[in-house]
């Protein structure tokens, strides 16, 4: 299996529209890496440019450390998984999985081979004579993945493939699709938005921002040590909260101060004194024991079973913290919550990158 390189990948399309802008990460051979962020960030243009279907404005991408820049579609043997499925609607399951074989001038044996052993990876061994319209969402979801499957290509690239899916059949796919992971070893890159696919699926993950990578790294790293606000506000559900003060000295008691809220903090901080600052929390950091130092009011609650999602108010600050269901939080009552210094988050409020 093949290994990929972006270097300063960039393309405009016209009027000046940065659709990737100094795209760079590796994915090294067998890795599952997963490009996301936001609609408009560049996700599919990236693909896109990798499977050679868009032109380059610069940068370069190497497969297996050939610079394919000049390269056909073709020649780069990579397949794509489209969001929409793309299958033929007149051909059944077997032909549209036994179609780019067929194109390529594969045997019929062989081509036989690979599409029934395909199908039975994909437990679809039974549809192969249907049409896609005779097929669930979930099963032509199947068909589109074996179609990429046959190929035995050296890079698999799926832009979103589980978004036309129900909830419930997404979170049976995203399972299905790790263990076909691991099962083909392959290397892939996967296309998101949503942040609980990428956290789940990826190896390796990039987020892209504006055409722009914020930051390449594994799920945990991403998870704990965010570079910037945006990636910090986009992992993570629900999202950090985010409150903008200022650190302080007052008579050597180091503090942030926003308005309608001050918090007391350890001497670890006195090196952020006089800055403007933006605090980040997230809502399964807060606790509820003594001592506490917030009080909010409480606009909703989201009961979850086993704990409560609780949103509210104090000032002018939102706050969504995960309380523990015994606490008894009550809508329009003030209700207390404790930040611990240690999971706090701190960026600077100019440049949104995290101070360490
Ligand atoms: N053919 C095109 N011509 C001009 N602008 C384009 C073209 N294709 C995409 N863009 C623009 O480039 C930017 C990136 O688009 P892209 O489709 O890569 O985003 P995306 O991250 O895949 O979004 P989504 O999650 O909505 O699919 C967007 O601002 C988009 O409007
Ligand atoms: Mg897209």
């Amino acid at each position: 299996m093949a290994r990929l390189l972006l270097e300063n990948v960039t393309k405009i399309y016209d009027r000046d529209i940065y659709a990737a802008r100094n795209v760079s990460f590796t994915v090294k051979p067998k890795e599952f890496t997963v490009l996301v962020g936001p609609s408009g960030c560049g996700k599919t243009t990236t693909l896109r440019l990798i499977a050679g279907l868009e032109e380059l404005t610069s940068g370069k991408i190497y497969i297996d450390d050939k610079l394919v820049n000049e390269m056909s579609p073709r020649d780069r043997d990579v397949a794509m998984v489209f969001q929409n499925y793309a299958l033929y609607p007149h051909m059944n399951v077997y032909d549209n999985m036994a179609f780019g074989l067929r194109m390529r001038k594969h045997p019929k044996e062989e081509i036989k081979h690979r599409v029934v052993g395909t199908a039975e990876i994909l437990s679809i061994e039974d549809l192969l004579h249907r049409k896609p319209r005779q097929l669930s969402g979930g099963q032509r979801q199947r068909v589109a993945l074996g179609r990429s499957i046959v190929r035995n290509p050296k890079i698999f690239l799926f832009d979103e493939p589980l978004s036309n899916l129900d909830a419930k059949l997404r979170v049976q796919m995203r399972a299905e699709l790790a263990r076909l992971h691991k099962k083909l070893q392959a290397t892939i890159v996967y296309v998101t938005h949503d942040q609980v696919e990428a956290m789940t699926l990826g190896q390796k993950i990039v987020v892209l921002k504006d055409g722009e990578v914020q930051q390449v790294a594994d799920p945990i790293t991403l998870y704990k040590k965010p570079i910037n606000k945006f990636v910090a506000g986009f992992m993570g559900s629900p999202p950090m909260n985010f409150i903008k003060g200022k650190i302080k000295k007052v008579n050597k008691n180091v503090g942030f101060h926003s308005v309608g809220l001050t918090l007391q903090l350890n001497n670890n901080y006195n090196k952020f004194s006089n800055r403007s600052v933006i605090i980040g929390i997230r809502p399964t950091d807060f606790s509820t024991t003594r001592g506490s130092q917030i009080e909010i009011t409480i606009d909703v609650i989201e009961p979850m079973g086993n704990e409560l999602f609780v949103h509210g108010r104090c000032g002018d600050i939102m706050i969504s913290a995960r309380v523990p269901e015994d606490t008894s939080p009550r809508v329009g009552k003030p209700f207390f919550l404790k930040i611990n210094p240690d999971r706090m988050y701190i960026f600077d409020e100019k440049t949104e990158k995290a101070l360490k």
